[in-house]
C-alpha cells in the first residue's frame, strides 16, 4: 500500500509533538496522499486506522515487554550521553545495522504507545555471579532514560501514576525485571527491587533458578515435575503483598500452575501467545489459560515469528489470529499486548517496529467482530484492571497485618565459594 509508506515518510519529516500525534487522524483525511485505486477499500482503511488513532488518544496503549534497556547496555554500555532516543535510530549506527532494534521515541509516538513496560533483563547466565549487581544497573539505566526524556516519558509505578502520565501526554514507562535470577534467592532483594519502581517480576527466564523452573527445560508436551519449590510459593505471595504483578513467561507449566494456584491476585503473561496456534513452549496452553482467565489475569500477545508462526516468517494477521483464538477461549477481558520489540530479531509483516501497533488494532477491526470498547481493553483497560487488582490485594493484606516474609534459602547466591560468610565475620567482630 504506498499511500502508507508515503504517509510514513511526511510523518517522519514533521514535528512530532503530542498534538500533532492527536490530530494525524483528520491530517490523513485532508492532506495524506489519495490512494491510487480501490477507494472504497482504502478509505475504509483509512477510516479503521483513524478510529484506532482516537481509541489510542483516549485509552493508554500498554505494552507488556520491551528490551531497550539492554540493547543499550550492548550498544552502548549504559552511557546514555552517547544515546539520543529522540532521534531516528534507523540512521544511527549501530543501531541501523542491527536486526534487534526496532524502537525510538519517534516511532513509539508514532505507534501511540502510551505506556511501556521496558524490561530490566539481564542474562541469567549471571545467576550467583553478579545478576543482582546488573539488574540494579538496568533498574538506574531505565530511570535515567526516563530523566533525560521526560518530555515524553514519564515513570510510572501504579495504575494511577499510569493514567496521569497519559493525561499529560507522555508515554507511562514502568519497569519489569526479567527472570528471578534477578533476587539472587533473597526476598530483601525482592522488596528492594519493588521500593525501587519495578512492578512485575517474570519468575524465570531462560534458566530455572533455585526455586523455580524455566520453560526453556521443557520438552514436547512433556511435564517436567514441580514447578515452583516452597520458597518459590513465597516469593509469589509476597509479590501479593508488595503489589508486584506476577509474569509467567518464560516459565514451565508446572510453574505456571503452582504460581496460579498461590496467587490472591491475577497474573500475566508479559509477553506470550496461544500454544494451540504455535507449540512453542514459550506460549500459553488452553488450560493454563482457563486458568488465568478464571483468577482474572492477562496474556499479552506477543510478535516474534516464531511464537507467532512457529518459523521465520508471519503478518499481522497471523498475529490477530492469536488474538481471536484466545479472545474465543476465555473472552476478550484477557488479552493485551506484548511486542518484546528490541529483544526480537524477527518481527511479522506489518509490525515490524513499535510504530506499527495502530496496523494491528486495524486489523481486528478488519474482521468485522471487534468494537471500539474491545479495542480499549486489548490496548489498555486490561492492563490497567489487573494492575488495580493486584494494588487492592496488597491493600488487602496491608489492612490484614500480613508482615514481611522473613524465610530464606540456602542457595549458592548465600553459600556458594563467592559468597562472603557473613555469619564468620560476626563471629570475628565479636572477639
Ligand atoms: C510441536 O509440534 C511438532 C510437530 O508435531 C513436534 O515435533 C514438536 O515436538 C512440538 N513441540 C512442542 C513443544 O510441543
Amino acid at each position: 500500500m504506498s499511500w502508507r509508506v508515503e504517509l510514513d515518510k511526511g510523518w517522519h519529516n514533521s514535528a512530532w509533538a503530542v498534538t500533532i500525534v492527536f490530530a494525524v487522524g483528520s491530517w490523513i483525511g485532508r492532506v495524506g496522499p489519495r490512494p491510487a485505486g480501490g477507494q472504497s477499500s482504502l478509505s475504509s482503511s483509512r477510516e479503521r486506522l483513524e478510529t484506532v488513532r482516537q481509541v489510542l488518544a483516549e485509552v493508554p496503549l500498554i505494552d507488556g515487554h520491551n528490551d531497550l534497556p539492554w540493547n543499550i547496555r550492548n550498544f552502548v554500555h549504559n552511557q546514555l550521553a552517547e544515546f539520543e532516543f529522540d532521534t531516528d535510530l534507523r540512521q544511527v549506527v549501530p543501531w541501523s545495522k542491527s536486526a534487534w532494534s526496532q524502537t525510538d521515541l519517534l516511532r513509539l509516538r508514532q505507534g501511540m504507545v502510551g505506556g511501556q513496560f521496558w524490561a530490566a533483563y539481564v542474562p541469567c547466565e549471571s545467576q550467583h555471579l553478579n545478576a543482582v549487581q546488573l539488574t540494579l544497573e538496568q533498574v538506574d539505566l531505565i530511570k535515567r532514560l526516563i530523566e533525560k526524556y521526560s518530555q515524553h516519558m514519564q515513570f510510572a509505578a501504579s495504575s494511577r501514576e499510569i493514567l496521569e502520565a497519559h493525561g499529560n501526554g507522555r508515554i507511562a514507562s514502568l519497569i519489569g525485571v526479567e527472570g528471578g535470577h534477578s533476587l539472587g534467592s533473597s526476598l530483601a532483594v525482592l522488596r528492594t527491587l519493588y521500593q525501587l519502581g519495578v512492578r512485575y517480576l517474570t519468575l524465570t527466564h531462560t534458566c530455572n533458578t533455585p526455586w523455580a523452573k524455566s520453560s526453556s527445560v521443557e520438552q514436547g508436551d512433556g511435564e517436567s515435575g514441580g514447578g515452583l519449590t516452597h520458597f518459590g510459593r513465597s516469593v509469589v505471595r509476597e509479590m501479593n503483598r508488595l503489589g508486584m504483578l506476577i509474569d509467567l513467561s518464560h516459565t514451565a507449566r508446572a510453574t505456571m500452575r503452582d504460581a496460579l494456584g498461590v496467587s490472591k491476585a491475577p497474573l500475566i503473561f508479559s509477553h506470550s501467545s496461544a500454544f494451540a496456534i504455535c507449540n512453542s513452549t514459550r506460549n500459553v496452553p488452553d488450560d493454563i489459560l482457563k486458568q488465568l482467565a478464571a483468577n482474572g489475569g492477562l496474556v499479552m500477545v506477543t510478535f516474534y515469528n516464531y511464537f507467532v508462526k512457529c518459523g521465520p516468517q508471519a503478518t499481522v494477521s497471523d498475529v490477530a489470529e492469536h488474538i481471536y483464538y484466545v479472545r474465543n477461549l476465555i473472552g476478550v477481558d484477557h488479552i493485551g499486548v506484548g511486542g518484546d520489540f528490541d529483544g526480537i530479531n524477527k518481527t511479522p509483516r506489518g509490525l515490524e517496529d513499535v510504530s506499527r501497533y495502530p496496523e494491528l488494532f486495524a486489523e481486528l477491526l478488519r474482521s468485522g467482530k471487534w468494537n471500539v470498547l474491545d479495542l480499549k481493553k486489548v490496548a489498555g483497560l486490561n492492563l490497567l484492571r489487573v494492575l488495580r487488582k493486584v494494588e487492592s490485594v496488597r491493600d488487602d493484606m496491608r489492612t490484614a497485618g500480613v508482615m514481611p516474609a522473613e524465610e530464606f534459602l540456602d542457595s549458592p547466591d548465600t553459600t556458594g565459594s563467592c559468597a562472603l560468610d557473613i555469619n564468620a565475620v560476626q563471629r570475628v567482630m565479636e572477639v
